[in-house]
C-alpha cells in the first residue's frame, strides 16, 4: 500500500541523509514499483492537474497529471528533480543551450521516454519539454530538491526556442485549458 504521509516522511529523511537526488530516487523508485498501490493511495486520476502533496523550502512533492497528448514547453528547474511515473507515459525531450547563441537559444540534445515504474533523476541544469504521448491521462510523482514555486527560472518559446522568464501561472493554466477539451470529450 502506498501511504502518502509515509512517502513524504521517507523523502524528507532521504534528503536529510543525502541532499542530492540519489536517496530520493530510491524512495520514488520503490513507490512506483507498485503502480496499482500508488493509484489506490493517490486516487485514480480524473483530470489534468498539478496537485501539491508537500511544499517546503528544501523539498516539493507534486502529483502531476497530464491530459492526453498534452505538451509543456521547454523549461528548466534550477533544482534537481526525480520523476516517477505510475500510470501512462511521459516523453521528455532534453535541450541544451547553443553556446553564444542570441536570445539564449536552445537545441535538442536527447530524449527519454518514461513509463510506469520508471523513476528518473533530472540534474539541476536540465532543460526539458514533456509530452504525454498516450490518449489517456498520465500520472507521475515529481519530487524537487527545493521550492518548485519560488525558483526564478526560464522557459523557451517552442517555436523560436528563445529564452524567457518561466511563467508559473501560465503553465498551471495550461493544465486547466487541457481539461477544457479533455473533460468535454
Ligand atoms: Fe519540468
Amino acid at each position: 500500500m502506498f501511504d502518502l504521509d509515509r512517502f513524504i516522511e521517507d523523502c524528507r529523511a532521504a534528503i536529510g541523509a543525502d541532499p542530492t537526488h540519489k536517496a530520493v530516487r530510491e524512495v520514488v523508485a520503490r513507490a512506483v514499483s507498485d503502480p496499482a498501490a500508488v493509484l489506490a493511495g493517490l486516487g485514480e486520476p480524473n483530470r489534468a492537474e498539478v496537485e501539491t502533496l508537500y511544499h517546503a523550502p528544501e523539498l516539493t512533492i507534486l502529483n502531476v497529471v497530464w491530459a492526453p497528448r498534452m505538451t509543456i514547453m521547454p523549461h528548466n528547474h534550477l533544482i534537481w528533480a526525480v520523476i516517477g511515473v505510475y500510470t501512462g507515459r511521459e516523453d521528455n525531450i532534453f535541450w541544451r543551450r547553443v553556446p553564444g547563441a542570441e536570445g539564449g537559444r536552445i537545441e535538442a540534445a536527447g530524449a527519454k521516454s518514461l513509463g510506469e515504474r520508471d523513476a528518473e533523476p533530472l540534474g539541476r541544469d536540465i532543460i526539458h519539454s514533456v509530452t504525454n504521448p498516450v490518449s489517456r491521462l498520465t500520472g507521475a510523482i515529481h519530487v524537487y530538491g527545493g521550492d518548485f514555486f519560488a525558483v526564478s527560472r526560464s522557459e523557451w518559446d517552442p517555436e523560436t526556442l528563445h529564452e524567457g522568464r518561466y511563467d508559473l501561472e501560465k503553465n498551471m493554466r495550461a493544465f486547466e485549458e487541457a481539461n477544457a477539451s479533455f473533460l468535454r470529450a
